[in-house]
C-alpha cells in the first residue's frame, strides 16, 4: 500500500472515530464545573490608588498597553461587540478594535451585516475585552455612530489587498450556498483588480463605527474570587458623588467599586 493511501485510510478512520464520539456526546451532558484557573493573589489587587487617572480612557490605555506587550496575548484588540434589536433581542460577536481615544472605540465591518442592521435600529451597544493571561476584562457600554467615509476609505486601503478583496467578496451575514461561491467571487475580483494592479475600491457596504462610552468597567480576577471591579460612568442628571460609594472623577466622570 502506498504511503498516500495509508494516510487517507488513517484520516477516514480518525474522522469516523470523531463522528462516533460526537454521537455519544449527544446522549449526555458534559460536566465542566471543576474547570477553573488561578487568578491573581492578594499582593496584586486592583485598588483605587492604582488607577492611573480618574477617568476611563487613560486607564484603558494603561491596561491596553500592558496587554499589547504581553507575549501570551496574541490579539489584545479583539473585543466582543454586543448589539440588540429594537425590541431587545441581543447578539454578540468579536470584532477588532482599530483605534481608541476620548471620542470612543473604533471598529470596521460590513454595513449590511446583522450587527449593522441592529445598530441601525438600536445604536446602544457594548464592547467586552478579555485578557486571560492578565486576568483582566474591560466592559464598555455606550452609543454607536458611524465613522466618515474618508476614514473608512483610508483604513480599507491600509489593509492587505487580500483582505480588501475578501471584504468586497463577502455579503456578510447572508446565507451562502457553498464556500466555492465565495472563492469564485474572490477570483473574479482578483482578476479585475489585483492582477491588473488596480486599487480595490472600498465597497459602499463597508465602513467603520465608533462607540462613545457612557460606562467603562475595569475587572481584575482575584484568586479568592473577591474580584476587583471599578466602574466609571457619566452621572445621571443631578447625581452627586457622595465620596463613599460614588467618587468624583475627572472630566465629568464618576467612579464606584462594585461587588464581585
Ligand atoms: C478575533 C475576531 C476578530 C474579528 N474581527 C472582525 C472585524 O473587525 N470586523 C468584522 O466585520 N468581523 C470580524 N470578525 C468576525 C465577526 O465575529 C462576525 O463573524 C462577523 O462580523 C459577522 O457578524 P454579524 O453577522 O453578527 O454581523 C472577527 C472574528 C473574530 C473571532
Amino acid at each position: 500500500m502506498s504511503k498516500l493511501s495509508s494516510l487517507l485510510i488513517g484520516i477516514k478512520v480518525q474522522s469516523r472515530l470523531q463522528q462516533l464520539h460526537s454521537c455519544q456526546f449527544l446522549k449526555m451532558s458534559v460536566d465542566i464545573s471543576s474547570l477553573r484557573i488561578r487568578y491573581k493573589d492578594r499582593s496584586e489587587t486592583f485598588l483605587e490608588e492604582h488607577l492611573v487617572a480618574k477617568e476611563p480612557f487613560a486607564q484603558f490605555h494603561s491596561w491596553f498597553e500592558q496587554a499589547k506587550s504581553n507575549a501570551k496575548i496574541l490579539e489584545p484588540n479583539a473585543m466582543c461587540l454586543s448589539t440588540a434589536t429594537k425590541d431587545g433581542k441581543p447578539s454578540g460577536r468579536f470584532v477588532l478594535c482599530k483605534g481608541y481615544g476620548k471620542d470612543g472605540f473604533k471598529f470596521f465591518t460590513n454595513l449590511e451585516s446583522r450587527k449593522a442592521g441592529e445598530l441601525k435600529e438600536n445604536p446602544n451597544a457594548a464592547l467586552t475585552f478579555y485578557w486571560e493571561a492578565m486576568n483582566r476584562s474591560i466592559r464598555i457600554e455606550g452609543v454607536v455612530g458611524t465613522l466618515s467615509n474618508e476614514e473608512s476609505e483610508t483604513y480599507f486601503h491600509a489593509r492587505p489587498v487580500p483582505s480588501q478583496i475578501g471584504a468586497s467578496a463577502s455579503h456578510q451575514s447572508q446565507p451562502i450556498q457553498s464556500r466555492d461561491v465565495l472563492c469564485d467571487r474572490e477570483k473574479i475580483l482578483e482578476e479585475k483588480y489585483t492582477e491588473k494592479g488596480i486599487t480595490v475600491p472600498k465597497p459602499d457596504f463597508w465602513g467603520g463605527y465608533i462607540l462613545k462610552p457612557h460606562t467603562v468597567e475595569f475587572w481584575q480576577g482575584q484568586r479568592d474570587r473577591l474580584h476587583d471591579r471599578i466602574r466609571f460612568r457619566l452621572p445621571a442628571e443631578g447625581e452627586v458623588a457622595d465620596g463613599v460609594l460614588l467618587h468624583q472623577g475627572e472630566n465629568g466622570w464618576v467612579y464606584e467599586r462594585l461587588s464581585p
